[in-house]
């Protein structure tokens, strides 16, 4: 048996990140920053990463897949992301993808996709809490779609190729944002309940606004599910001075995406406007331009 690679994409959610985790539909595109993780059988018994870590979802989620085809074998696992962790863009799901898909190949010769969804599930567990499986369906099919916890993903064209990704510098944890959203919903039920009421009408313009590629109402819509996640207490401070940054630097609008309480900001930008609004915005912030609806899971060469 060799070393067999696989890569998976980071994500970001455009709309609807925590309603998703309630049965909404949230919209999620795959973008082209991406994790690469290399497997080899080793003599010793354990699986682990190359530092020696095993708390790891990587760790995991190849854990699953031996256990399941009942096999016996030690693992090395290398890992390479440009995906900035602890920062909602999937990076720990984008991971537990890859470690699962290149340890199908290495044991079934073939990405089984059904036993690496399951593994990288098993995977996104352990820095999670009641994960939706958005992140890790994302990081499988890639492209963009439209996601549920019902029916999983299905694919759309939401007509943005880049966005611009603010990075607030603020690391979170996905299990405490989720948590504290839960504490939010138990203690105000009818109030949860108008929000999400609030994000259907959302999310019905901006499937409209897609068609017609109306980027200025896609903008205000971004605002719009901005200001319900600050309602649920998602947001914080470095969010909101983000925002405000990319407002400034001419962005149709913005919101957090993924978890909240720090991570990353997306802001929608005329193409041509990009790069001035880059030059700005990193005298503050780290900032990625990210294409998005890129190519799910692959094998890599190793
Ligand atoms: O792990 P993150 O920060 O990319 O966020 C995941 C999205 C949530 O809706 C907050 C949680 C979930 O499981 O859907």
């Amino acid at each position: 048996m060799k070393v067999r690679s696989a890569s998976s994409p980071g994500k970001i959610i455009l709309f609807g990140e925590h309603f998703v985790v309630y049965g909404k539909p949230a919209i999620v595109s795959a973008i082209d920053l991406r994790a690469k993780v290399k497997i080899q059988p080793t003599s010793e018994p354990q699986v682990k990463l190359s530092n020696g870590s095993t708390h790891n979802p990587a760790v995991k989620a190849a854990e699953y897949i031996l256990q399941e085809l009942k096999i016996n074998l030690g693992l090395i696992i290398d890992i390479e992301s440009t995906i900035p962790p602890s920062a909602g863009l999937g990076s720990s799901a984008s991971i537990s993808v890859a470690s699962a898909a290149a340890t199908s190949l290495l044991l079934l010769d073939r990405i089984d996709l059904d036993l690496v969804r399951e593994a990288a599930f098993v995977g996104e567990k352990l820095v999670h809490f009641n994960p939706s499986g958005i992140d890790t369906s994302i990081a499988l099919y890639g492209g963009s779609g439209l996601y549920t916890r019902a029916e999983s993903l299905k694919p759309i064209n939401i007509s943005i190729d880049r966005l611009l990704v603010i990075d607030t510098g603020k690391t979170r944890k996905t299990g405490e944002m989720v948590k504290k959203v839960r504490e939010f919903y138990e203690e105000n039920k009818e109030k949860f309940k108008e929000i999400l009421e609030e994000y259907d009408e959302i999310l019905n313009s901006v499937l409209d606004s897609f068609k017609n590629r109306n980027l200025e109402d896609i903008g205000k819509l971004m605002l719009r599910n901005q200001e319900l996640l600050r309602e649920i207490g998602v947001s914080c401070e470095e969010i909101e001075k983000a925002i405000k940054t990319a407002l400034d630097a001419g962005a149709y609008g913005a919101k957090l995406t993924g978890a909240g309480g720090g991570g990353c900001v997306v802001a929608l930008i005329d193409e041509d406007r990009l790069e001035k609004a880059v030059s700005m915005i990193s005298e503050k912030f780290k900032v990625y331009t990210p294409r998005l609806s890129a190519e799910g899971v692959r094998e890599e060469k190793t």
